[in-house]
Order: C-alpha cells, then sequence, then structure tokens
C-alpha cells in the first residue's frame, strides 16, 4: 500500500498537527482555499483528524485500548414500511473507511505534507461503507464526492452541509447524527423531495435573456472585471444547504423563493450581458413574498459549504427594488 511503501520522513503525527496549524493561520499556507473559510475549516478539520488517527494508532502499538470505531446515529423512514422514523446506530470502524479521494490527491498530500490519506475522511465515506458493509438499505443521494454536484446535502450534527465536504468527527466517544435536510418532506431515509426548491430556481429563469443578437453572431463578450462581479455567485451547487436552513422559508416555503433561488436571481441581475435586469427585478417584487419574507438572520450564509453569502445578494437585490422605486 501507498503507506506502507513511503517513507515517512517524520513523525505522522507532529507533521499533521503542523499542517492543522497552517490552516488556521490561513491563506499564505492554504493558497488555494483563499477566500473560502468553510474548505479552509474542512481542511483544517482533515488534518486534525489525522492527527487523531496517528495518536489512536501510537496508543494502539503501545497496547493500549484506543479504538477506532464510531456510532453513527442515522435518520431512517421507509414509505413502504408503516411506521414512524427512528435513527439507526451503525458502528462504523473509521480506520477502514475513505477518502475516497483520486490517487493523484492522495499523492500529492503524502508528499507535500508527509501524511497519509487513507482513513477517517468524509462524512460521505462513511455513509459508503454503512451501505457497502452493513445496511444496503440505506438510502442518500451522492454523485461527484467533491462538492460540485450539490446531491449529498444533509445535517450532520444539526449543521446543513454537503456530505462529501464535511470531515468525520474521530472523537470515539460520541455519536454522529445524521438527518435528512431540515423541514423538507423525505421521501426515504436522507433522500428528500426536491421539487420546490427546483421549481422556485426555475422560477427565477436562470439563464441568459438578451435583447439584442450577439455581435457578429458569435457570444455575447464580457470583459474580465465585468465577468469578476460573478465570483462568490455562479459557484452555488444548488445543495439547498441554505434554503432549509433559513426559518423563513420554513414557514413560508411555498411564497418565499429562499435564499438559493435569490442568489441566482442576483447572479443574473449581476451579469453585465443580460439585458433584463429591470424585468427580473420586477418579478421577484410582485407579491411581497417572493423577496421580503426574508428577515436578514443570515442562517443561509452561516450554513453555506461553499462559503458564499445569499443574504448579501438578497439584501443587493432588495436595494436595487427600492432605489428603482424611489
Ligand atoms: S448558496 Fe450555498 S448553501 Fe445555498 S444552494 Fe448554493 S451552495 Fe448550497
Ligand atoms: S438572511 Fe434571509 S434568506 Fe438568509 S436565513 Fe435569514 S431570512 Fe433566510
Ligand atoms: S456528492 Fe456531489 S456535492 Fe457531495
Amino acid at each position: 500500500m501507498l503507506r506502507r511503501t513511503l517513507p515517512r520522513l517524520a513523525s505522522v503525527k507532529d507533521r499533521v498537527a503542523d499542517a492543522a496549524k497552517q490552516a488556521v493561520k490561513g491563506d499564505e499556507h492554504f493558497p488555494a482555499l483563499k477566500g473560502h473559510p468553510a474548505a479552509r475549516e474542512h481542511a483544517r478539520e482533515s488534518a486534525e483528524n489525522q492527527a487523531g488517527l496517528a495518536a489512536v494508532e501510537e496508543e494502539k502499538e503501545r497496547g493500549g485500548r484506543a479504538s477506532t470505531v464510531k456510532e453513527f446515529q442515522i435518520y431512517r423512514w421507509n414509505p413502504d414500511s408503516p411506521g414512524r422514523p427512528f435513527l439507526q446506530s451503525y458502528f462504523v470502524d473509521l480506520g477502514t473507511c475513505g477518502p475516497m479521494l483520486c490517487l493523484c490527491t492522495r499523492t500529492y498530500v503524502q508528499f507535500s505534507f508527509n501524511f497519509r490519506l487513507d482513513g477517517y475522511g468524509q462524512v460521505l465515506d462513511v455513509l459508503q461503507k454503512i451501505k457497502s458493509d452493513h445496511d444496503s438499505t440505506l438510502a442518500f443521494r451522492r454523485s461527484c464526492r467533491e462538492g460540485i454536484c450539490g446531491s449529498c446535502s444533509m445535517t450532520i450534527d444539526g449543521v446543513n452541509t454537503v456530505a462529501c465536504l464535511k470531515p468525520v468527527d474521530t472523537d470515539t466517544s460520541a455519536a454522529t447524527m445524521i438527518t435528512p435536510l431540515p423541514h423538507m418532506y423525505v421521501v426515504k431515509d436522507l433522500v428528500v423531495d426536491m421539487s420546490n426548491f427546483y421549481q422556485q430556481y426555475k422560477s427565477v429563469e436562470p439563464w441568459l435573456k438578451t435583447k439584442r443578437p450577439a455581435a457578429e453572431g458569435r457570444e455575447h463578450a464580457q470583459s474580465p472585471a465585468e465577468r469578476k462581479k460573478l465570483d462568490g455567485l455562479y459557484e452555488c451547487i444548488l445543495c439547498a444547504c441554505c434554503s432549509t436552513a433559513c426559518p423563513s422559508y420554513w414557514w413560508n416555503s411555498e411564497d418565499f423563493l429562499g435564499p438559493a433561488a435569490l442568489l441566482h436571481a442576483y447572479r443574473w441581475v449581476s451579469d453585465s450581458r443580460d439585458e433584463y435586469g429591470k424585468e427580473r427585478i420586477q418579478a421577484l417584487s410582485e407579491g411581497w413574498d417572493k423577496l421580503y419574507r426574508c428577515r436578514m438572520i443570515k442562517s443561509c450564509t452561516a450554513t453555506c459549504p461553499k462559503s458564499l453569502d445569499p443574504a448579501a445578494a438578497i439584501a443587493s437585490l432588495k436595494t436595487m427594488h427600492q432605489l428603482r422605486k424611489a
């Protein structure tokens, strides 16, 4: 195995502890994570977990009773079986699962930081392990396993996030609880009905709308400065973590569009090539609930696994609407 064939240049524990400190310190040590506090937090957690793994292994080698088995309590409900939902416990040896990283990423991490990445992965690794080795009836969504598709969103220890980016908490003395996104209709286990969410996204017409044809019949041009205005907006993966963390959305999900759809509405209003900004804002403000149900509680921004700021986008839309009225 990679782990055994590569020489250890220093104590794994020390190296990963250094990496964890670097992740906390910030952008100069993890330049790729610049401006992404959620990703930096995940990097820090991952590095700390690797340190935990090294510590447990060292204790085991010394004959101690350290264990890598952790309890996961997972929400179960099957529409075909009568009965109420319940939490089912699974006991998983963390040292035997994940992470689901490609070989080049593992090798990069191994050589760059001199620590291995063959245990203690993300929560999605644990779910895959449970489904393949413990209980194949467990239902959850996933596809890309790298925070791009948005399909593995769920609530992990009370926080909405995507399971493929969330590092496993390696404290084996406490169980990790995994439940579906809150205030959504459950289809089965961790799978929720996203129909209303997608319908609301569709309602903001998330595509380029122009009145004039593109110059010379080609694409609509945009300067680098105009393109930069879309940073922090286009990265949304439609995971619905923000909308389902929003108290206003919980109680008004039929009428209030929610932070995800509104962030996309703002993305198209901000696009220099789009020529329907006025009509878009007009449509959002028809019926007070669509936009103005937002109370600026900012749970959406706090939970976004991509470090986006839907609350700020909504505030900008409101400002634009008020300025147009004035
Ligand atoms: S804004 Fe963030 S939390 Fe909301 S849908 Fe997009 S990526 Fe997910
Ligand atoms: S800022 Fe608005 S959209 Fe975001 S959680 Fe609060 S009420 Fe919901
Ligand atoms: S599997 Fe695609 S975001 Fe998690």
